[in-house]
């Protein structure tokens, strides 16, 4: 392990979805001793901690995103003893625990929005956004939700509109109101002195609107759209200047960072979608003061190319400063990276090619469960898709169940996910059935061995755990760059594609780093990499 305080940085998440991982009762749905029981193989991994997604109470219709109760465990994943107990197994195998914390909306189950959709009077009346409709009835601007249709419901009580970024059922705090950013705060306490080492905080950059509800204008023809949301939603139609990233925000994350340094050592990572979110990560995690971490969908969504990535991390390093970003392939809101990329074209040398990258990058990274196995994106069919956000934008856009279908263990019924007989609440994909962990577990050559191999070679260099990014010039097709730290510089090429690539290397390097499983030719100056390999070089 790194140093303590500072773990997170260059630290390796490795990301639970805790209906999905492990089912330890036997009713289909993972729960947390279920986590427990495999905490051994997350360990064994060589990751520095976990992110577990939402276990706190909830009506679950945004399958936890929507809380009723931030201080404890939904009955379906355990009790709070049941996280006290994950959380020693994880401390005592040296591995780091963040949990979610869904701060910027409530479920309209929570205790808050009942109170406050009585009437307009109640002590809790403006904890959430209540607005007059327009005098023909109609919503009072044009706000989008992301799940489809307005982000305001009309409620008949209060004959006032509330806002909801997302469903209907997540009605949004209003973060102007102080008594809410306090009780949210208070919330995030419990949990740091329970023992928590940090957050990831959902949705970091929509805690506040715009307070005049002023109307957002459309993206100018031609111009790109949104990130983060599928092209196929008419949410990224919108340039989204009022209904969030509002300036209000950043003293909140300073509000925020003081109650995180309070308990040292402990981190937060936060989710960014937004019209500029690379500029945001860093607005949002420079200077200490705010986030430690942040993440965007530059490379969620991102098409397989290695111009692509070149311009995304030569963008980033224009703006970053001593800003510290986050990377992640894959999460459980999109398309499984493997299948993105089009890994179909070699199901196993792919995956450990995209995996060396982003084990490569400056910045911490997040890995999504199954991802260390090269994971395909599940088919999940119509009548059996839970997202509701897939029910919405079905066909074109049929949601995230493809990729929060159960973690297959054996090659056996349900792939060991949960007792035979019983049915998960999500199918197991049978294409991932011979990628199940027991299949891959000692087989040198398999993703998996891959991922134990790469996590050592990054832990085991201080130049690939925190040392600065500089692009060079490798050609079109390959990505390259040197990572530098102290006395330690090691240059990485990548070959992403299905093609042998030939570059005169752009620096004099020695020896080449062993040991990760990854072949190369070297005659002199001319480096060859063979389809899907990787290189590094020190320097
Ligand atoms: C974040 C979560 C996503 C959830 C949404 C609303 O984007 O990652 O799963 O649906 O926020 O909370």
């Amino acid at each position: 392990m790194q140093d303590n305080t500072f773990w997170w940085r260059g630290g390796v998440i490795y990301q639970i979805y805790p209906r999905s991982f492990m089912d330890a009762n036997g009713d289909g749905i993972g729960d947390l001793a279920g986590i427990t029981d495999k905490l051994d193989y997350v360990a064994s991994l060589g990751v520095d901690g976990i992110w577990l997604s939402p276990f706190f109470t909830s009506p679950m219709l945004d399958f936890g995103y929507d809380v009723s109760d931030y201080r404890d465990v939904d009955p379906m994943f355990g009790t709070l003893d049941d996280f006290k107990a994950l959380l020693e197994k994880a401390h005592s195998l040296g591995l780091k625990v963040m949990i979610d914390q869904v701060i910027s909306h409530t479920s309209d189950q929570h205790p808050w929005f009942q109170e406050s959709r009585a009437d307009r009077t109640n002590p809790k009346a403006d904890w959430y956004v209540w607005a007059d409709p327009k005098p023909d009835g109609t919503p009072p601007n044009n706000w989008l939700s992301i799940f489809g249709g307005a982000a305001w419901t009309f409620d008949s009580r209060r004959r006032q509109y509330y806002l909801h970024n997302f469903l209907t059922s997540q009605p949004d705090l209003n973060f102007h109101h102080p008594e809410v950013r306090q009780a949210q705060l208070d919330n995030m306490r419990f949990w740091l002195e329970l023992g928590v080492d940090g957050f990831r905080l959902d949705t970091v950059n929509f805690y506040f609107h715009d307070a005049e509800l002023r109307d957002n204008p459309p993206v100018p023809a031609g111009e790109a759209k949104t990130l983060g949301a599928p092209d196929a939603n008419p949410y990224t139609w919108q340039r989204h200047v009022y209904d969030l990233s509002r300036p209000e925000n950043l003293d909140f994350l300073k509000q925020l960072r003081a109650l995180m340094d309070e308990f040292p050592g402990t981190t937060t990572v936060g989710e960014i979608g937004d019209d500029n979110p690379l500029a945001r990560m860093a607005e949002y995690t420079a200077g200490g003061d705010k986030l430690h971490m942040a993440y965007t969908f530059d490379l969620l969504n991102a098409p397989r190319s290695a111009a692509y990535l070149r311009e995304v991390l030569e963008r980033f390093q224009r703006l970053a400063g001593d800003a510290w970003p986050c990377w992640a392939l894959s999460n459980h809101d999109v398309v499984r990276s493997a299948t993105r990329w089009g890994a179909d074209e070699d199901p196993v040398a792919y995956p450990k090619v995209a995996l060396a990258m982003l084990f490569s990058l400056r910045g911490s990274v997040c890995l999504y469960q199954g991802e260390e196995l090269g994971l395909m994106e599940a088919e999940v069919p119509f009548e059996r898709i839970q997202d509701p956000y897939g029910k919405v934008l079905w066909p074109e856009f049929k949601g995230r169940d493809g990729c929060r279908t159960p973690m297959p263990w054996e090659n056996a019924e349900h792939g060991g996910f949960t007792a035979a007989g019983v049915e998960p609440w999500l199918p197991v994909e049978t294409r991932q059935l011979p990628l199940a962990v027991a299949a891959q577990q000692d087989a040198p050559a398999s993703v998996l061995s891959a991922t134990r191999r790469l996590l050592a070679l990054r832990s085991a260099h201080p130049a690939l755990v925190e040392g600065d990014l500089q692009l060079v010039d490798v050609g079109e097709e390959l990505l390259g760059f040197v990572r530098e730290t102290g006395d330690e510089r090691i240059l990485c090429v990548f070959n992403l594609t299905g093609e042998a690539r030939e570059t005169r290397l752009p620096i004099p390097v020695s020896e080449a780093l062993d040991g990760h499983g990854f072949t190369h030719e070297r005659d002199g100056e001319i480096l060859r990499l063979p389809p899907y390999q990787a290189a590094w070089f020190v320097l």
